[in-house]
């Protein structure tokens, strides 16, 4: 018998580096996602580029610690998501790895102590200092959701997404070489801010102290509070706001956007139907989150892709997608 599990990608709607200050995120889970068939032996993949394997080396280890007796176990990879593009297809690898590696040693875990499990896999053997919010999403999302999660207290509370709403995810296609260095030296910077005003992390700094990061950190918390008000009253207004905030947050303060990703939210002013748009996920390339009009989210992409070519000669890749549901069996 074949056992299958997926576990899909991630798209931020705000909060972005906040994760690992012990603040507010709003992820939500997407349709692209990757399946791990368990049989026969060995790891395949048919499409992660070389070096996948030690993520899932790194998930193994981590369940083997936990007492896990993950046996061993065959795994074959498929994947919908692109690499590189910021969706968080390492946290989909990890994650559909780590559910079929439970169900092989007949073992069962709590979603968030699995959550963690991938998160540290990938802080030990890939040397990301990330947070927990991308293994998080792709465990909890909901059908139609976003997921707020306090990343302190790893409380998290749905909130619903207007049906009348589609997510649209343009991709720059680039990937700037820097983007694992620079993270991990933003990671350094919070800390150090964070020590310097003598809080034990961001989340509890009440004002930036004239710190770039800080006031990124500190202003993006408040607006991830907000945005969840914004989407609850169905505020376009503020919601595109809050948007258009983050992403200058991140370009200015926080130093993580890049022209490319800048002509791509620059571009989306420009198109029909557009309620907010910014950078997503840890920077320097990757993708830009936009909130459409659901009616008009398929104009919307076509012209994105062709104002975005216009100002960088890229093809970008656009998906119109909708919050789907978190990991399981298939
Ligand atoms: C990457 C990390 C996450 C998070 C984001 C930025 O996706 O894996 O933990 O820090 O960047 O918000």
């Amino acid at each position: 018998m074949t056992k299958r599990f997926r576990a899909p990608g991630r798209v931020n709607l705000i909060g972005e580096h906040t994760d690992y200050n012990d603040g507010f995120v709003m992820p939500a889970a997407i349709e692209l996602e990757t399946v791990a068939t368990v049989g026969g032996s060995g790891w395949h993949s048919t499409d992660e580029p070389t070096g996948w394997t030690k993520y899932v080396e790194g998930v193994l280890k981590q369940l083997r610690q936990r007492g896990v007796a993950v046996p061993d176990v065959g795994l074959t990879f498929e994947s919908t998501i692109p690499l590189g593009a910021g969706l968080s297809s390492s946290a989909a690898l990890e994650v559909s790895a780590a559910l079929a590696m439970l169900w092989a040693a007949n073992g069962s875990m709590e979603k968030i102590e699995i959550a963690k499990a991938c998160q540290q896999a990938e802080i030990e053997t890939v040397g990301l200092g990330c947070g927990v919010m991308d293994q998080f999403a792709s465990l909890h999302g909901v059908e139609g959701h976003a997921v707020m999660l306090d990343c302190r207290s790893l409380e998290h509370r749905l909130v619903p997404i207007p049906k009348n709403l589609a997510l649209v995810i343009a991709d720059t296609g680039v990937k700037h070489q820097l983007a694992s260095s620079e993270y991990n030296a933003r990671r350094a910077d919070c800390e150090a801010a964070a020590r310097k005003m003598g809080v034990s992390s961001l989340r509890d700094a009440a004002t930036h102290g004239g710190d770039r990061r800080a006031r990124h950190i500190v202003s993006e918390n408040r607006r991830v509070l907000q945005f969840a008000e914004a989407l609850a009253q169905e505020d376009r207004k503020a919601m595109g706001q809050l948007m258009a905030e983050s992403h200058e947050s991140l370009r200015v303060d926080y130093e993580v956007s890049c022209d490319e990703l800048d002509a791509m939210v620059g571009a989306a002013q420009e198109c029909v139907g557009l309620v907010g748009a910014r950078m997503t996920g840890g920077g320097f390339g990757g993708s830009t989150i936009n909130l459409v009009e659901a009616e008009l989210a398929s104009e919307f992409a076509r012209q994105l892709a062709a104002g975005y070519r216009e100002r960088t000669g890229i093809e970008a890749r656009t998906y119109v997608t909708q919050a789907a549901a978190g990991a399981g069996p298939v």
